[in-house]
């Protein structure tokens, strides 16, 4: 097969380097790629969706699988089926599901999956009269994409109140606030669940636990995710059942019956409250740092899933997944993630301990590459990797890979994965 990957981040080099190793994988594209997945095929300079849609049509491109939520909610999946072409994600109307909030907790509404209780509302008297019932910490979020910073957690009734104003205004976040979710505040801890579906049929990946904060202990501003790892503890037979009962069975006959099959990654972002699963979120593609720690514990056909996933016929196959661990730890430049860096050369020492190049890798994202050197440029550099036996195994060997990645500026957290250890 030659496959396109559409994407930037660690997440698109994450799959890329899973595909490059696929026995069913001939030729691999990134559109546009980073300074690193060069190395793992070739990089294809076009943004606009319709003419990437013409250029994968006439290079006979297999199959396009799409990392990041801002093409799919523009459509990208219809563009290249209206050429015939095969292309892993969710249409647009689906996409729906991470695009707006207020539809995604209407459609929780509507099809009885377990949530935060809500209201969707563009009144500021609204909002403020559900506020007034509520204790706080409480949730307000904006409607539409905020790359990761559209929800408050307010710790008053007054924040709260203000918050929904800001929002409201358009000042805060423009178009895409002006309907908010108020909600209540669930106490618990957080997974994330990644099911590849086909429109009627899916397949789980293992649980992970991402760490949205830049500081050790939770500490500091929501990032886009500092590590992750998978699988996790907090998870047993009993609650994968309930997730699978309550939450993806229902999300899939629900967006059958709406007329919009799911296709694609469903990242479900879960709060578990007392043993019981509730929706936060929902995402429509790979979670970014999570795929990279993901891909690695696939051991069948990642070309094969998402290609039978893109047609329909996941009932054909059973994936393999590794019994081992896998924990990694992302390295961000310095000024992360309040402004850019100026670009810093990455060194990277030669690992001549024989354990951590068989069993740790780099995953690159925000790099670019200038006369055969890499710069870190980007917020979130790159991912250190490590696959062990335990979970402490895979720690050790990610950090000691960490210890291995220089330059100006580089943070990174030192507590990845302290909820499981
Ligand atoms: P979301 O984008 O909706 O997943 O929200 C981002 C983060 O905010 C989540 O990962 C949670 O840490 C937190 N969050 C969102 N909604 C709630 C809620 N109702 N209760 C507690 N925390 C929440
Ligand atoms: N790591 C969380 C996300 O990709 O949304």
């Amino acid at each position: 097969m030659d496959i396109l990957v559409v994407g930037s981040g660690g997440r698109e080099y994450s799959i890329g380097l899973a595909l490059s190793k696929d026995a069913n994988v001939e030729k691999l594209y990134f559109a546009p790629g980073n300074g690193a997945t060069d190395t793992l095929g070739e990089n294809i300079d076009i943004k606009e969706l319709t003419q990437l849609a013409d250029w994968a049509k006439e290079r006979g491109i297999d199959l396009t699988v799409v990392g990041h939520e801002a093409p799919l909610v523009d459509g990208i999946v219809d563009i290249f089926k209206e050429r015939g072409l095969v292309i892993f994600g969710p249409s647009k109307e689906a996409a729906r599901l991470e695009g707006s909030k207020v539809y995604m907790k209407n459609f929780l509404k509507k099809y009885h999956i377990p949530t935060a209780e809500y209201i969707e509302t563009s009144s500021k008297e609204e909002a403020n009269r559900f506020i007034e019932q509520l204790t706080p910490p409480i949730v307000v979020k904006a409607d539409g994409l905020c790359a990761g910073k559209g929800v408050i957690i307010a710790q008053s009734q007054d924040e709260a109140k203000s918050t929904v104003e800001e929002m409201l205004s358009g000042e805060k976040f423009g178009e895409a606030g002006k309907r908010v979710i108020v909600e209540e505040y669930l106490d618990g801890y957080e997974l994330s669940i990644f099911a590849i579906c086909d429109g009627k049929d899916f397949k789980l990946l293992p649980a992970a636990q991402d760490h949205k904060r830049l500081l050790d202990g939770d500490q500091g501003p929501n990032t886009g995710g500092m590590g992750a790892y998978a699988p996790t503890p907090l998870i047993d037979d009993k609650l994968y059942e309930k997730i699978i009962e309550q939450v993806i069975k229902p999300t899939l006959k629900g967006m059958q019956d709406e007329g919009t099959p799911y296709e694609g990654v469903l990242f479900i972002g879960l709060m578990i409250v007392n043993g019981e699963p509730k929706v936060l979120e929902f995402n429509v593609r790979f979670g970014d740092p999570e795929c990279e720690i993901l891909m690695p514990l696939i051991n069948s056909s990642v070309a094969d899933l998402l290609y039978k996933a893109a047609t329909k016929k996941l009932d054909e196959i059973d994936i393999k997944v590794d019994n081992r661990y896998c924990v990694g730890v992302v390295m961000a430049s310095e000024n992360y993630p309040y402004s850019s860096s100026k670009p810093a050369e990455i060194i990277i020492d030669e690992i001549v301990d024989d354990d951590l190049r068989e069993n740790s890798h780099i995953s690159f994202a925000g790099v670019t590459k200038e006369d055969g050197k890499l710069f870190a440029s980007g917020g979130r550099v790159l991912v250190c990797v490590g696959l062990g036996e335990s979970i402490h195994e895979a720690r050790e060997r990610a950090y000691d890979l960490c210890g291995q990645v220089h330059f100006v500026g580089k943070k990174f957290r030192r507590d990845i994965a302290y909820q499981a250890i």
